[in-house]
This record gives structure tokens, sequence and C-alpha cells, in this order.
């Protein structure tokens, strides 16, 4: 922190899935966002134009002030993967290879050009006319004719990204940390110690066995989308009978130390277009499955096997970490810690006495993991392992631009400026058994909505699953909700052992028996525990809420319907929510009630005047 000024870093993720950035001050995380929730374009792999912007904003900084640029990956160590496996499988892998070169040649193989000129657009002197305008008529040197951001820029490791980004927003001193995911560079899962402001990496498996690609084999064998669907694939399997293990373990030779070899021959990724074989599917018997196909029980006894068989490999993997490296703490990071019913195990059986879990622990996640990692290097005497605080980390919008918004359109609201009675009325709505659309302060990061950006309703009433699966979220009727608890009361109505659970990646028993819209078919719910520290307005909300019904929990689900990124802005929440068939919407601290409004006319004059289609 030479001169007193703060060190700014700006972290980086994108060009494959989930595009994130975040700005990293002195080693604290003061803003971070997904790409797709501007661009409103799901899982937006592209340069994260617009979620640099906020953060720049957030943090009140432009480009100038940012002391490096950090990159979650190493590409040349990708484009090395790519090159070797297609060189090993040749001739086959011609298409697929192909098919990745063309993403190379276009994006990645220039991947620094391509950050330099993105973020040079953000210079404050940058001059929109066209580059040949400048180039021929002011004959302006080439360099100004392109504004390039010309800093530093950091590249680390895929996996390193990852463990960081769960070890230091942990706040534990020392930590081993466990990261699993589809495929990084060349790792697939990683063992890394974490002590003080040192991170190092100890040990990893790598590509192509792979715990996360084995998941995506049979996610895309049960007609979901690969890199998105896991977490259906996840909801699916209480609903089924482990009854295939065995087969599934036939696909792999495990080894004591958690680690397993992928028998090749029945997967197809590392040379086509698909993930699994011909001998895979006569292995099991059943054709891959098409998206709009039926889901049958053997869908579900095949999900439920496959979550069987990740858990007791998890457990496999946490046990040989503590074995190795001992120690009281593990972090858990990479798409793979985004199972949350995995997770729960790792808590009450595994060996470790406290565990944390990132909440955006997949890609997105990578950008924060680069940042905090490149500063560690940088300051490691001044490294803030302050535990992460929050997690609401996005951009919000103000009561005055509500307010206009409403009005313009026209739009009755109520409007309470109590914080007080603001959650007696929403409660009360809730009590009323309303279905709510609640958007308030800053957007969360990661792919959970915490109480800012969630439809909420009353968790006693059977009929509510249906409804806000069918009519609100337009999405498959099996798919549980989580609930949000009380933090105070967790421990009454959920099997958590004392366990916090703020960022819901953790499933437990649910011991309360009148909460059929929350619990699984095997008794379980994957858990948000709130406390007024973790978010004030959304606990009085709840608490509000057990004080009218003497229940402390509510349904909490995204804010979006199915297709859709998470709201961003009160105009997309207030659009989701003359779509569908909610009853309530709270924008900040006004109440739009769906009797006072003309969703029709609403629909068509958005799509004419915000939206600018018809
Ligand atoms: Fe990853």
């Amino acid at each position: 922190m030479a001169n007193n000024k703060p060190t700014y870093l700006l972290g980086l993720a994108c060009f494959y899935h989930d595009s994130s950035a975040c700005v990293v001050k002195d080693g604290v995380v003061v803003a971070a966002a997904q790409e797709e929730r501007f661009t409103r374009l799901k899982h937006d792999e592209n340069f994260p134009t617009q979620a640099v912007a906020y953060c720049l904003a957030e943090a009140g900084i432009s480009m100038n002030d940012i002391d490096g640029v950090c990159f979650y990956e190493k590409p040349l160590w990708k484009f090395e993967r790519l090159l070797l496996t297609y060189i090993q499988e040749w001739p086959r892998g011609f298409v697929s290879f192909i098919k990745a070169m063309r993403a190379w040649l276009s994006k990645k193989l220039w991947m620094e050009h391509i950050i330099r000129k993105e973020l040079g657009e953000f210079w404050p002197a940058y001059d929109y006319r066209p580059w040949y305008h400048r180039f021929v008529f002011n004959r302006l040197p080439l360099k100004q004719a392109f504004p390039q951001f010309e800093g530093k820029i950091y590249y680390v490791p895929h996996h390193l990204s990852h463990a960081a980004s769960t070890y230091y927003p942990s706040g534990f001193e020392d930590a081993t940390v466990l990261t699993v995911d589809g495929v990084g560079e060349w790792s697939t899962t990683s063992l890394a110690l974490g002590h003080g402001s040192k991170l190092e990496l100890k040990e990893e498996m790598v590509f192509p066995d792979s715990l996360g690609l084995l998941y995506s084999a049979f996610t895309y064998y049960l007609g979901f989308k690969v890199n998105s669907g896991e977490y259906k694939v996840m909801g699916l399997a209480p609903y089924g009978e482990a009854k295939y293990t065995q087969e599934i373990w036939d696909l792999l030779d495990v080894f004591d130390d958690g680690s397993f070899r992928m028998k090749p021959e029945f997967f197809a990724y590392r040379y086509g277009l698909r993930m699994t074989s011909q001998k895979f599917v006569k292995h099991f018997g059943t054709p891959v499955r098409q998206p709009e196909d039926e889901l049958t029980q053997w869908h579900k006894d095949m999900a439920a096997s496959l979550q069987q068989v990740t858990e007791e490999l998890m457990l496999k993997l946490v046990q040989y970490a503590y074995l190795q490296y001992g120690g009281k703490n593990l972090c858990l990071s990479g798409g793979v810690a985004l199972n949350c019913v995995a997770n729960g195990r790792i808590v009450r059986e595994g060996p470790f006495e406290n565990v944390y879990v990132f909440p955006a622990a997949g890609d997105a996640g990578g950008s924060v993991g680069a940042a905090l990692y490149t500063y560690s290097i940088m300051e490691p005497e001044s490294h803030n392992l302050a535990p992460v605080k929050t997690i609401y980390l996005g951009p919000k919008n103000s009561n005055s631009e509500i307010e206009s918004f409403l009005q313009e359109y026209g739009i009755k609201f109520d409007k309470i400026l109590s914080e007080e009675d603001r959650a007696k009325s929403i409660a009360q709505h809730l009590a009323d058994n309303k279905v709510i659309g609640l958007f308030q302060g800053r957007m969360e990061f990661g792919p959970r909505a915490l109480g800012n950006r969630s439809i909420i309703a009353d968790p006693r009433q059977n009929e509510n699953w249906k409804r806000v699966n069918i009519k609100i979220k337009f999405r498959e009727d099996f798919r549980p909700f989580a609930p949000s608890v009380m933090a105070d009361k967790a421990d009454d109505i959920f099997d958590l052992r004392g366990v916090e659970s703020p960022y819901m990646l953790l499933t437990a028993h649910t011991k309360a028996k009148d909460l059929p819209a929350i619990t699984h078919v095997n008794g379980s719910a994957r858990i948000q525990t709130v406390s007024p520290e973790d978010n004030k307005p959304y606990y009085d909300i709840i608490s509000a809420f057990n004080d009218l019904t003497g229940c402390s929990t509510i349904i909490n689900t995204s804010f979006n319907v199915r297709g859709e990124p998470i709201v961003c802005d009160h105009i997309d929440a207030f659009k989701c929510f003359i779509r569908t068939d909610m009853d309530i919407l709270v924008l900040e601290n006004f109440i739009v009630n769906v009797d006072d409004v003309d969703k029709e006319a609403l629909k068509s004059q958005f799509e004419l005047e915000v939206f600018g289609d018809d």
C-alpha cells in the first residue's frame, strides 16, 4: 500500500460459462457480480463488460485506479490440454477439436489482447468515434485509436482461484482446502493448504478423471444441460432409490485416497461432442433421455444412485485430506461443492470440526479467488484474513429510483418507510397465503437467492409448492423449495446440530412435520439460516411472520422464471411480477398488489417502451 493508496484488484472469470467480475480493495471484496444478471442471458460466458462497469462504479474508481487484473485460469495450460488430448485421441475427436479450436482462435488465444481492449473501453478518456475515423482523419497513432488497459494482468491457475475463493473468505487462520469441479486447465480435484496469508496447492487429480465430469456425464445422460442442469439431477435424486450404485462403481477404479480412474471406454468427452459412449448406454440398457421426454422412476433411481456415489467419493476425499494434513478446518470449492446434500454429509459425518463453503463455489467465484490470491502474493504481510461478512455484493436500486419508476407507469403502491411496519405488512401478506416477490438491498453473489432477490411464501401450505413451481417459476413440479429459517430457531425445526447455513449450501433432516412445501420426499431440506447480522430486513420479515403464525420458516426460491437469470434491478423484478402469478411485489419500501395492476396493459406497454421489442 505505497503512499497510503489502497490496492485495487479487478478479478475476472469469463469465456467458459458464468462470467463474473469483482473489485477487491486491500484484500476485501467490495463488489462482485455475474454478467448474466445484467445481460439477462443465463450463464453468459462473454467478457463481463457490465459487471466490470458495475464493480468499478460501486468501488468509486476507474480503470486508472486498478493495480492489476486477475484472471481465473492459465489460458495456455488449457490450450495445452486440448492439444495433447487431441493428439492422444487421434484420429478420433476431429470434430470436437475443430470446435474447440474455433473458440480458441476467435477468443482465447488472443485472451490478453481481448482483455486489454475490453478494459480499454473503461478508460475515462475513451473516444467513442470509430477507430478508422480517428486513424484516417486525425492521424492518431494506432495505440491511441485503440485505447487499451496497459496495467498488469495476472493469470491464476483455475484450482488455485477456486481454493482462494473459499479459503480467504472463510476467516480460518489455517485450513485444508478441497476443490472439486469438472476441469480447470488440467486439475479436476485438488487439495491445498492455507496458513495465514499463504495458500499452497499440494495434490491434484487431473483430466480426464473428474468427479465433476462424472456428474455432468450423468446430467447429459438424464437429459439435462451440462454445466447448468447438475442441480436438477441433485433435486431429482430424493425421488429415487439408489438401486444402480454398483453399475456406476463399475465405471470407475477407485483408490484408497479417494482418487479414481474413469474407465475411458464408457466416456466420450475426451474426443466427442457427447459426454457418454455407446458402451455406457449399453451398460445401463436405457437410451440417453431427450430434454422434454418424460422423467420415469428409472431416471429418478439413476439420479439417486449417482448422488450416493458422489457423496461417498466426496467423503472419501475429505477423509483422506484429514488423514494426510489434519487440522480442524475444511474449506470446499469448485462446482461439486454446490452439491449441498454432499456438503451436509461432510458436515455431519466428516472428520473436520468446521466446514466452510464459499457461496459462489462454481466458476463465477473464480474472479474473487483470482483477485484474493493475487493480493496474498502482492501484500503477504497486510493481507486481510477477516471472513467475508456479506455475500450481498451486487447492485441495488434506491427508493427514489423505484418511486419514480412506479409513478411513471401509473402503478399503484403502498409506501411504508418504517422498517418494522414494512416487515409486519409483508409478514401479514405471507400469513394470508400470498406469494411475494421480494426485491431489497444489494444483489447476492453466487447462484442462490438469499432474501434480496427471492420469491417467498408460507411453507405450511402444500398447494404453494405446485403453485410456485408451475404458475410462477414455470419449472418442473418435482423441484423442491428451500426454507429460510430464523437462525436462533433453526435447531427446533431442522437437524442442523448447531451448524449455521447462511448460504443455503447444506441440507439437513426436517424435524417439523407440518412444512410440506420445503420438505423433500426423503424428509430433508436445503436450508438458509438467517440471522440479523446476515440480513436484518430479511430476518425481520421472517420474525414478524413467526410472531403472527408461530412458524419461523418461509419458502425462499430465487426471483426468476425458468430459463432466466435471477432479477437484477427493479425493472427486471417488475417484469417478472407481471408475467407470473405472484400476488405481491415488494420493491424496497414499496408494496404493489396484483389486484391494483392491469397486467395485460402493462405487459404490452413494457415490451414497447422499456424493452423495445414486440
Ligand atoms: Fe471450475
